[in-house]
C-alpha cells in the first residue's frame, strides 16, 4: 500500500513509499481491528517532524509513516472482536503503553517512562498510510453523523484531556464554579478548547495575536466567545477587565505568557499547558510577585500532554452536542482539504503558507 513517510533525522524527507499492507494475523489473539484510513490530519508536530527536530522510526526500519490525526472506517475485524464491526466509522489514540504503572491501566498519556510511544511521531508508524491495522483497545467509534468532521477527533481529545484535568484538581475546592476562562492561542486547538468550554457553559475569552478581520475571530463569535488581539490588549490588561478568569488554557506554545498568565490567574484557579515547546527560550519573569500569587491564591499550574481514549470517548459525544447547539460550526474548521497520499507535498506546504488555515487534512479515501 502506499503511505507517507519521512527519514527521521534527516529534514524535509517527506516522501510517499510503498510499504507492506498491514493483516489482521499482525495483532495477537484474534483482535486485530483492520481500518481503511478516510482523513488524516496534519499540525505543527508534523512540520517538525519533517524539520527533523522530533520523531523517531519504529525499530527495525529507518522510516516513520507520518500522520497522528486519523479518520476511518473499519474494514475487517478479527474473530475475538466484539467491539467495533466492518462499516464503523472509528478514530485511534495515539500513544500506545510502556510499562510505567499508569501505562498498565491504561493511562498511557500519563506515562512516567523516559521512552513513549506515538504512531505517527515517536517509535511506531502513523495513519497517513491506505490502511492500518490495530486492537480495539486504541480505536474509538465515530458516530455515522460526525463523519464530516470525524478527522477532528485527536485534537479534540487533546483538548478535551486539558478540561478534564482541571476540573478533576478543582475537586480539591469542593464548591468550584469556574465562571469564565480564557483560552490563550485561537488556532485549532485554541478554537476546539473555546468550544468545549462554552459547552460547559463558561463564559470563554481567547486571545490570538492576529488583528481583525480575522477569520478565526468570526467563528469564536459565532460560539459566543469573545475575541482579543493581544497586540491590542495585553492579557493582564484584559483580565483586570474582561477576568480574572477561573482557567486559563495555554495553546500559544509561547512560553513567556505561560508567566503572565500564572501572574493573571484568578484566585483558586487552574492554568492548563498544552502546548509543546521545541525551543530553549530564557524569560526574565515577576518571580516573586508570580510565587506570592500562587501561594496566598491557592493556584494551580498543569501540564497536559495527549489523550487517552477516555478523552476521545468524550470528545465524540462533546463533538455531537456540538453539532446540536452550533450546527455547521465543525467544519468550518476544516479549511484546508488535500486530495490524496500523492499530494503530501503540498500537505505540509499549505500547513506554513496556507491562507486562512485551520485545518489542513489530506483527503485519503472518500468518506
Ligand atoms: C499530538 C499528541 C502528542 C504530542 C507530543 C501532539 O501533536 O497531538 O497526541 O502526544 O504531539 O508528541
Ligand atoms: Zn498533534
Amino acid at each position: 500500500m502506499k503511505a507517507v513517510a519521512v527519514i527521521p533525522g534527516k529534514p524535509n524527507s517527506v516522501h510517499l513509499r510503498e510499504v507492506p499492507t498491514p493483516t489482521l494475523e499482525q495483532v495477537a489473539n484474534g483482535r486485530g481491528v483492520l481500518v481503511k484510513v478516510l482523513r488524516v490530519g496534519v499540525d505543527g508536530t508534523d512540520k517538525e517532524i519533517n524539520a527533523a527536530e522530533y520523531g523517531a522510526a519504529p525499530p527495525g526500519d529507518d522510516y516513520l509513516i507520518l500522520g497522528h490525526e486519523s479518520f476511518g472506517r473499519v474494514e475487517a475485524v478479527g474473530p475475538k472482536v466484539t467491539e467495533l464491526k466492518p462499516g464503523d466509522y472509528v478514530a485511534a489514540t495515539v500513544r500506545r503503553p510502556g510499562s510505567s504503572l499508569y501505562d498498565r491501566v491504561g493511562l498511557y498519556d500519563m506515562t512516567t517512562d523516559d521512552t513513549y510511544f506515538e504512531r505517527g511521531i515517536n517509535l511506531r508508524h502513523g495513519f497517513l498510510a491506505q490502511y492500518y491495522v490495530d486492537e480495539p483497545d486504541y480505536i474509538i467509534r465515530v458516530p455515522d453523523k460526525l463523519k464530516q468532521v470525524g478527522v477532528l477527533m485527536e485534537p479534540t481529545s487533546v483538548a478535551e484531556k486539558g478540561i478534564v484535568q482541571a476540573y478533576e484538581i478543582q475537586r480539591r475546592l469542593r464548591v468550584w464554579q469556574p465562571r469564565r476562562a480564557a483560552v490563550l492561542g485561537t488556532g485549532t486547538l485554541g478554537l476546539i478548547a473555546g468550544l468545549l468550554l462554552r459547552l460547559r457553559g463558561l463564559e470563554v475569552t481567547a486571545f490570538g495575536r492576529t488583528r481583525r478581520p480575522y477569520k478565526n475571530a468570526e467563528l469564536l463569535e459565532e460560539i459566543g466567545v469573545r475575541y482579543l488581539n493581544t497586540a491590542e490588549l495585553s492579557l493582564t490588561e484584559a483580565s483586570k477587565k474582561y477576568g480574572p478568569f477561573d482557567i486559563i488554557f495555554e495553546g500559544t506554545g509561547f512560553s513567556p505568557l505561560v508567566f503572565e498568565a500564572m501572574e493573571v490567574l484568578a484566585k483558586n484557579g487552574v492554568l492548563v499547558l498544552v502546548s509543546v515547546t521545541g525551543g530553549d527560550r530564557k524569560a526574565e519573569v515577576p518571580a516573586d510577585k508570580i510565587n506570592l500569587g500562587f501561594v496566598l491564591g491557592n493556584k494551580v499550574a498543569v501540564g497536559s500532554v495527549n489523550a487517552n481514549r477516555e478523552y476521545f470517548e468524550l470528545g465524540a459525544k462533546d463533538l455531537c452536542q456540538a453539532e446540536l447547539q452550533y450546527p455547521g460550526w465543525l467544519a468550518k474548521l476544516l479549511t484546508h482539504p488535500v486530495r490524496g497520499l500523492e499530494s503530501f507535498s503540498e500537505l505540509l506546504k499549505t500547513l506554513t503558507e496556507g491562507k486562512d488555515v485551520i485545518k489542513v487534512f489530506c483527503e485519503v479515501a472518500p468518506l
